[in-house]
């Protein structure tokens, strides 16, 4: 991978931040022991020999695959040069021959030939996604994917928060939310409601473009005090919540003075013994037919 070319960014923090791309290496590992494996269980993974995994981020869940099996290929994009070179280096450190990353936009075109792969992975992309190109995405995978062959869609209707006893915290998620609508990525119905409207549309949108035996598997972290994810999920909220103050800034949704007071009184919660907050993802997968 040689000569990445800058591009416009339409992910809601700068992809470049190194402070980003610590929090996606750490989410990785939290979200993954979540999610339970590795692939959706039910899947006849003998059949998947190519892998792409679509805004791959420093590349933990592509390495992981590659890492333990090593009779499948692994190609990760993004748009990060950061993430890229991160990644490609981790992958020369531990000599995964299998794995490939490239600089490519997951809101334009797959510069893939059609049936190229067998299984495709996308986690976390409702931050760079706006609502109309959803389906075009879902179409260009069918194309891009062999007979048979699994999209799987992992992703979230709010901003990494759920249902949680901070005040604070629950301002700063309404103001997301209300920024994602006002800025074209979320399907709720107005900006007053508080969640993307998201994965409800997923399994229509595979339906729609034709995928077939689709599933919905919801997934659920408890980071309340005391629960094993507290300490990583409450330290990942720090990091996003920090990184998304100029997006809501520059949407018109709060000002500065507003924004730190939330974010004081969101770390003096988030530490309180009584804390609780669920936060829930879902993966939608489907098949190609055959
Ligand atoms: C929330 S992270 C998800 C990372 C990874 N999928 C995971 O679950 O750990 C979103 C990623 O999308 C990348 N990104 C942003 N805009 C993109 C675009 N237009 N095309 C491809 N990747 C993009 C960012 O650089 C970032 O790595």
């Amino acid at each position: 991978m040689t000569n990445i070319p800058p591009s416009e960014n339409s992910y809601v923090v700068d992809q470049e931040s190194a402070t980003e791309m610590a929090r996606l290496i750490d989410q990785d590992a939290m979200v993954s022991r979540q999610m339970g494996g590795l692939f959706p269980p039910d899947i006849d993974q003998g059949r998947v020999h190519d892998v792409l995994d679509i805004a791959c981020g420093p590349g933990g869940w592509a390495m992981e695959v590659a890492f333990e099996h090593p009779d499948k290929h692994v190609v990760g994009i993004d748009i990060s040069q950061a993430m890229l070179e991160y990644a490609t280096a981790q992958a020369n450190m531990q000599n995964l021959q299998n794995i490939e990353f490239f600089f490519m936009d997951a809101t334009a075109s797959l510069e893939f030939p059609a049936a190229s792969f067998d299984l495709i992975n996308i986690r976390f992309i409702v931050g760079l996604m706006w609502k109309e190109i959803w389906p075009e995405l879902i179409k260009e995978c069918k194309r891009i994917l062999r007979p048979g062959g699994i999209l799987r869609i992992t992703d979230t209707d709010d901003a990494l928060i759920g249902a949680n006893s901070s005040e604070a915290l629950e301002k700063l998620s309404i103001l997301v939310t209300r920024a994602f609508y006002r800025t074209g990525r979320s399907f709720a119905v107005d900006e007053w409601a508080n969640h993307f409207g998201l994965t409800p549309m997923l399994s229509n949108f595979l339906l729609e473009a034709g995928f077939t035996n689709i599933r919905e598997v919801p997934h659920m972290l408890d980071y309340s005090a005391g629960a094993p994810a507290h300490f990583s999920h409450t330290h990942n909220l720090e990091v996003a919540m920090y990184l998304i103050q100029p997006f809501l800034r520059n949407a018109g949704i709060a000002s500065q003075e507003e924004l730190e007071q939330l974010y004081e009184q969101m770390l003096i919660d988030l530490r309180q013994d009584e804390f609780f907050g669920i936060w829930t993802f879902m993966s939608t997968y489907g098949e190609k037919s055959a």
